[in-house]
């Protein structure tokens, strides 16, 4: 429960945002004016308010950085070209924070308090959004345990934050993908559909040996045979292959993507046909050896629609279809575009305008 969704607003003496340069805005390295805080202690959300971006004074015995009690999203927002700000599907956001939390002993985030302090944030901070092609403002909700206790328990004290940092690309070329078999991202019974730190935290020594490998993404397979395809280390990821949309379905142990669905959503209504099912690496193996794999890609909010270029399993890389040629990656990606820029209808009701 919350006692009010008031936010108590301090802002900036000085704004930073002359430190951005629209023409070349790396992924995630400049933050945006202000962050959104609000705590929770004597069972309920509080102290909700707007202040200028800072570092965190922390307790050392921080539960979050012991035990990894901590969960986010990620979700953006777009410039039209009449100036203004669009958020796309934040509500599902809201939703799965909360799914996360659930699995993580973190207190519901009630959805009009996750609302207000969004669209309270963004409109304050509407001048960070980029409005260059391939721009965005990149939000980044944060939930984590604050208790000062190195015991292990459920916590009691959170801090949820919202920061926001405008963003280019994710990846700047296409990627070159290894399907892992030796280590494992996500079990039944794990957290692998959860938002949450370890998840990461777990996948990078993975990422930086296929790095070495010349590799710039790990596609996970399954915690038990590793015969099936889950996600890759920032996406959902997908196949078409003898004209049929392939993809696994989410579950315990892959992230509900929102891009997946959008993605989905858009196929099934232009009647591409949609196969969600368990994707076995073999068929994919196979295909890509028999070059029946008409393209392959990852799907994300940070990545977008990131075209996979190669595909790596065991002592074999497999090169992919010419990227430039592929027709429903490039115009689901074009599509979804126009609909977060507000350039055509949203016929889905995925938008919403700050
Ligand atoms: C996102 O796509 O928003 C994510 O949270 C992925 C992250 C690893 C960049």
């Amino acid at each position: 429960m919350i006692d009010t969704v008031a936010i108590e607003v301090q802002k900036v003496a000085q704004s930073r945002i002359s430190e951005l340069d629209e023409n070349n805005i790396p992924f995630a390295r400049i933050y945006s004016d202000h962050m959104f805080v609000a705590d929770y202690y004597d069972g309920a959300w509080q102290d909700l308010r707007i202040i200028p971006y800072q570092s965190l004074p922390m307790s050392p015995a921080n539960m979050a950085i012991h035990y990894g009690v901590s969960i986010f999203e990620g979700m953006k927002a777009h410039k039209s070209e009449d100036g203004e700000v669009i958020l796309f599907r934040p509500e599902r956001n809201a939703q799965r924070l909360n799914i996360s939390a659930e699995r993580m002993c973190i207190p519901e985030i009630p959805e009009d308090l996750f609302m207000q302090a969004l669209t309270d944030l963004v409109g304050l901070d509407s001048q960070w959004v980029p409005s260059k092609p391939n721009t965005s403002l990149y939000i980044r909700p944060v939930v984590f345990a604050t208790d000062e206790y190195i015991g292990i328990k459920a916590p009691e004290r959170f801090r949820f934050m919202i920061i926001t940092c405008p963003v280019g690309a994710y990846y700047s070329a296409p990627v070159k993908v290894k399907i892992e078999t030796s280590f494992v991202r996500a079990v039944e019974g794990g957290t692998g559909y959860a938002k949450t730190a370890g998840n990461y935290a777990a996948s990078l020594y993975p990422a930086k040996l296929a790095k070495e490998q010349g590799f710039d993404q790990l596609v996970w397979t399954d915690g038990k045979t590793h015969e099936y395809i889950e996600e890759s280390g920032t996406m959902n990821v997908m196949f078409i292959i003898d004209n049929v949309l392939i993809t696994a379905p989410t579950s315990g142990t892959i992230l509900n993507g929102i891009t997946r669905d959008s993605v989905l959503t858009l196929a099934k209504e232009w009647g591409v046909t949609v196969d969600e099912r368990p994707v076995r690496v073999a068929e994919i193996v196979e295909a890509a050896r028999q070059n029946r794999i008409q393209e392959a890609f990852g799907v994300g909010t940070a990545a977008t629609i990131a075209q996979i270029s190669a595909i790596g399993f065991e002592d074999e890389v497999f090169e992919l279809s010419e990227v430039a040629n592929r027709k429903f990656s490039h115009k689901v990606l074009q599509t979804l575009d126009e609909i977060k820029t507000g350039k055509v209808e949203d016929k889905f009701g995925w938008t919403l305008k700050v």
